[in-house]
Parts: structure tokens; C-alpha cells; sequence
């Protein structure tokens, strides 16, 4: 039934308005939100379906309770600059133009448009108003120096505003608001302090500078961690001298905060090669660590002006210690001698036995005394070392006319006679430390006289080692005298060959 009769309730109503549809007023949905100083234009738009009559329209603007603009026939404003426009309204434009708002502008706007017999309005808030920003200046603060910590509310509107000072969550300064100081710029400016004497460990707390403020739909907070500066402390230590000679020298370097330093070494100013042990981190917060310079073997009379030289941003300038360092000369001298001499003893000992183990020493050839005197010539040739079983003794005659080099030169093997083996007898008698002594005997069977060159070669069994020779000379007048006894060491072999010739 409702349904029915609307298309006709509709029709009356047009009629009524003089042949016009319904009067719809629309305003912005959100509010209008401005910064002062600025020029706003408050929307409102007015239908009734057909063409407007100034002459029949009304349009008032009101905030809160109070007039601000009319138009009846003529507009009239009671809030200076503001403006409709003529032109506007015969199109059903009713905005409100307010130039350079200030704090009084803002508040609930109404906007009525009466066509008699209709009169309709809409609401539209004007907020005039700026977000503050939120800084913290200068967070660096000395270790158990008093600091006033300063944050910077700029740029808000309207002048309210809360700061709070935060540490770890926890409200610790900012009770008092400050009051906000209007700038040129017609927005307001204010600043937090939070005195505090800082500790080390205030470096690891979260702290922040939270604001709230009208513009904002929930507090905003710069975040920020205190950079506690602790200046270090410089120790010399004790220098270390190592039993290979080498010196460390030591400073400890502790106190300081942050962790990044730099620690060097100089000598008489020019730097030197340096360790640093790891930065460990000492109760209170604050990190120590050594460091050590090594000075290999220094000379004996080293006098130098040694230099541990930190580097730190808690410093304004390096900090320093020198220590005039001799080398103790004396116990270290005494020490090396000592060491140096029972090195020299060891080595030489070591040669010797190396010497006496290794080395093939060949003896001149010896002319033998046999009896009877005259009925044959014995020549020893000796030979003794480490010597190997194939190592052989040779025995040769030199040709006639050829004379012997010097000795050791071993002869031209074309100059030389092989002997008979059977004139020759070869054995070894071992001797200490594998030593060995090779022992050969040449028997010449003379009827008086002998003369000639003869050689002896030692012929190494293998390659590497070195070949000896050595030569005798005899001439009959070289006749050994008549003795009693029979050819050394060879006692049997000796009496059976001269038995032979005999
Ligand atoms: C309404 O009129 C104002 C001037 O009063 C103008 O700036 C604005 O653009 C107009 N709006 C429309 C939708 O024409
Ligand atoms: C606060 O910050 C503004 C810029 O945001 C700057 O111009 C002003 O100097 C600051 N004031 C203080 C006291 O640091």
C-alpha cells in the first residue's frame, strides 16, 4: 500500500515546490583538515532538479552557533575575507572560501540552503591543524657527566602538546609540557630536556622522546640509544724477555667505551708491528684489552724511547705512555756464549765423529823390514775409514822414466804395470765406530836390488767416493838395514812368503 501511493505522493510534492524535485545538499564526506595561514574551500552542493531562482534561495554558513556567511539576495560575511560565489550558486555551488585560516576557523560547520518551503543542511568539521616532528639532538654523552638531553617538537599546530621521555619503555622525564613557541611560520616549536649523568651500561637501553598532539592519531616517538663515550686508561706493563731472545713489550688499555679503538707501538716515533689481544667486556660495561709489540732478538745496546699510543673517540687527542727501554745486555751476552760454546763443543765433537767415522784417510806406503835382509822387499799400503766390501787396494808399477806427481795425483792408468796377484796380499782388521782398516802387501822378490816406482790406488766399490793413490820410489841404495824382525801385524804371512824365497 506504501508503494502504491509514493508515485503519488512524489507528484504532489512536485507540484507543491512549483513543478522542482526534492533539495539535496551535499557536503565532503571527511573532515576538511588545513594548516594555518593556508586558503580553504569548504564544499557544499545544493539540487532540487531544475533551475535555480536566486531571487527564492537562502544559504547560510554557521560555525558552531555563529553566523560566518549569508546569502539572502546579497551575500553578507561575518567572518572577514570569507566569500560565496554568485555565480556558484545559480549552479547549485554553495562552497565557502576561507582565505588564510587561522585556529579560530576550525570547529563544525553547517551549510543550509532554503528554497521555501524546503530547508536542508549539512555538517562539515574544519580542522586546522599540523603534526609536530620529533627529533632527538646530540644522543653522545661522557660516562658520569651530567647531560641535558634535548628533544625537538617542531612545526605543530595547534600549540599543545605532551612530550614524555621513555627509557626501556618506562616513563623516566617529561612531566612538565612545555609550552610551544609560536614561529613565523604560524606553527609552534617546543623543546624536552631529561637531565641525566650517564653510566656505561645506559648504552644498551632503548630510549625515545614520545609526543602526542591533537593532529595525531596515535603518539609518535623519535627512538634513539645514548652513545656513552668513556675515555681509556693506558698502563705500561712489565716487559716480557723470552728465552729465545725475543722481547714483548706490553701496555693494557682499559675503561674505554665504545669497543672501536686503535692502539699502536712506536719506537723513537716510527711504528712498529703489534698485537692486540680480543677487547673483552669488563663488568661495568666498559672493555679492556693488551696489547704487545715483540722486538726479535734487539741489538745488544738498544736504548729506545718505546711508545703505547691509543686512539679513541672518548679522546681528543691520543693518549700516550713512553718508556725508555735498554736491553739488559749483560745476562743475555753471558747467556749466549755460554750456549754459543757448548754449541761449537757439540758441533765439533759431532765433526770429529763424523770425521773419524766417514772419512778415508790412505797412508803413505811404507817399506817393510823383513828378514833375511835383502831377500824381498815388502811395501805396506794402508787404507782406513768406513769403508765397504768391495773397496779395493791395487798395486801397480810405474813405467820406467815416468815420475810420480805430487802426492795424492793419481798416475796415467797407460803408465802403469799390473802387478802379479800373487805378489800381493790384501785383508781387513775392523777397528771401532764400523770403521775398517784395509791393509795391502806388495812382496817383491829382489836378488839385491829393487828400484822402481810403485803406486797403490785405492779403489772405491762404489761411485761417489773419492780414488787415492800413493806412490814410493826405491833406488838400490835405499836398502833398509838387516833386522831381526818379520813384516808387522803379518807375522805368519810374512814368515811363510819369506820362507817361500828363501
Ligand atoms: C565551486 O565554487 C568554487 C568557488 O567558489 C570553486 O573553486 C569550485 O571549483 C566550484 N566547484 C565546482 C564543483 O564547480
Ligand atoms: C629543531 O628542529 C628544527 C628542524 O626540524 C631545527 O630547525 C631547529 O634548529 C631544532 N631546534 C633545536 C633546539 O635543536
Amino acid at each position: 500500500m506504501p508503494l502504491a501511493l509514493a508515485p503519488g505522493l512524489l507528484l504532489l510534492l512536485l507540484l507543491a515546490s512549483g513543478a522542482r524535485g526534492a533539495l539535496v545538499v551535499s557536503v565532503p564526506s571527511s573532515r576538511v583538515q588545513t594548516q594555518p595561514g593556508s586558503d580553504v574551500l569548504l564544499g557544499c552542493h545544493f539540487s532540487m532538479g531544475g533551475p535555480v531562482e536566486l531571487m527564492e534561495l537562502v544559504v547560510q554558513w554557521k560555525l558552531g552557533n555563529s553566523l560566518v556567511a549569508e546569502f539572502d539576495n546579497v551575500p553578507s560575511y561575518r567572518r572577514p575575507g570569507a566569500s560565496l560565489s554568485r555565480e556558484g550558486l545559480q549552479v547549485g555551488n554553495a562552497s565557502l572560501l576561507l582565505p588564510r585560516v587561522g585556529g579560530a576557523d576550525a570547529g563544525l560547520y553547517t551549510c543550509m540552503v532554503i528554497v521555501p518551503p524546503s530547508r536542508e543542511s549539512r555538517q562539515v568539521e574544519l580542522r586546522v591543524e599540523v603534526p609536530p616532528r620529533v627529533s632527538v639532538w646530540d644522543s653522545e654523552v661522557r660516562a658520569g657527566e651530567q647531560k641535558l638531553l634535548t628533544c625537538n617538537v617542531s612545526n605543530f599546530y595547534p600549540g599543545s602538546v605532551s612530550v614524555a621521555w621513555l627509557r626501556d619503555g618506562l616513563v623516566v622525564g617529561g612531566s612538565k609540557t612545555p609550552p610551544g613557541q609560536l614561529g613565523p611560520t604560524g606553527l609552534y616549536s617546543t623543546t624536552s630536556t631529561l637531565p641525566l649523568v650517564p653510566s656505561i651500561p645506559d648504552a644498551s637501553a632503548n630510549y625515545a622522546c614520545r609526543v602526542e598532539h591533537v593532529a595525531l592519531g596515535a603518539p609518535i616517538q623519535a627512538a634513539f640509544r645514548l652513545s656513552v663515550l668513556s675515555p681509556p686508561g693506558l698502563t705500561l706493563l712489565q716487559p716480557l724477555v723470552t728465552l729465545e731472545g725475543q722481547v714483548a713489550l706490553q701496555c693494557r688499555v682499559s675503561g674505554y667505551h665504545p669497543a672501536e679503538i686503535t692502539v699502536q707501538w712506536l719506537r723513537d716515533g716510527v711504528p712498529l708491528l703489534s698485537m692486540e689481544s680480543p677487547p673483552t667486556e669488563e663488568p661495568d660495561g666498559s672493555f679492556a684489552l693488551r696489547s704487545s709489540c715483540i722486538l726479535d732478538r734487539p741489538e745488544s745496546s738498544a736504548q729506545a724511547n718505546f711508545a703505547c699510543r691509543v686512539q679513541h673517540p672518548a679522546l681528543a687527542a691520543p693518549l700516550e705512555r713512553t718508556a725508555v727501554w735498554i736491553v739488559p745486555t749483560r745476562p743475555k751476552s753471558w747467556k749466549w756464549t755460554w750456549v754459543g760454546t757448548m754449541v761449537l763443543l757439540l758441533l765439533l765433537s759431532l765433526a770429529w765423529v763424523v770425521y773419524r767415522c766417514c772419512h778415508i784417510r790412505m797412508s803413505k806406503i811404507r817399506r817393510g823390514r823383513c828378514w833375511p835382509e835383502g831377500s824381498v822387499t815388502v811395501l805396506w799400503c794402508e787404507v782406513e775409514g768406513r769403508l765397504q766390501a768391495t773397496d779395493q787396494l791395487a798395486w801397480a808399477r810405474l813405467c820406467p822414466g815416468k815420475e810420480p806427481g805430487p802426492p795424492g795425483e793419481l798416475s796415467e792408468p797407460l803408465l802403469k804395470v799390473e802387478l802379479d796377484p800373487h805378489q800381493i796380499s790384501t785383508w781387513r782388521c775392523p777397528l771401532r765406530l764400523g770403521r775398517e782398516r784395509l791393509m795391502s802387501c806388495l812382496i817383491i822378490p829382489s836378488a839385491g836390488s829393487v828400484h822402481g816406482t810403485f803406486s797403490c790406488t785405492f779403489q772405491p766399490g762404489t761411485a761417489g767416493r773419492r780414488v787415492q793413490e800413493r806412490h814410493i820410489t826405491l833406488s838400490s841404495a835405499q836398502g833398509a838395514p838387516w833386522g831381526p824382525r818379520l813384516c808387522p801385524q803379518h807375522r805368519g804371512d810374512s814368515a811363510q812368503l819369506s820362507g817361500s824365497h828363501l
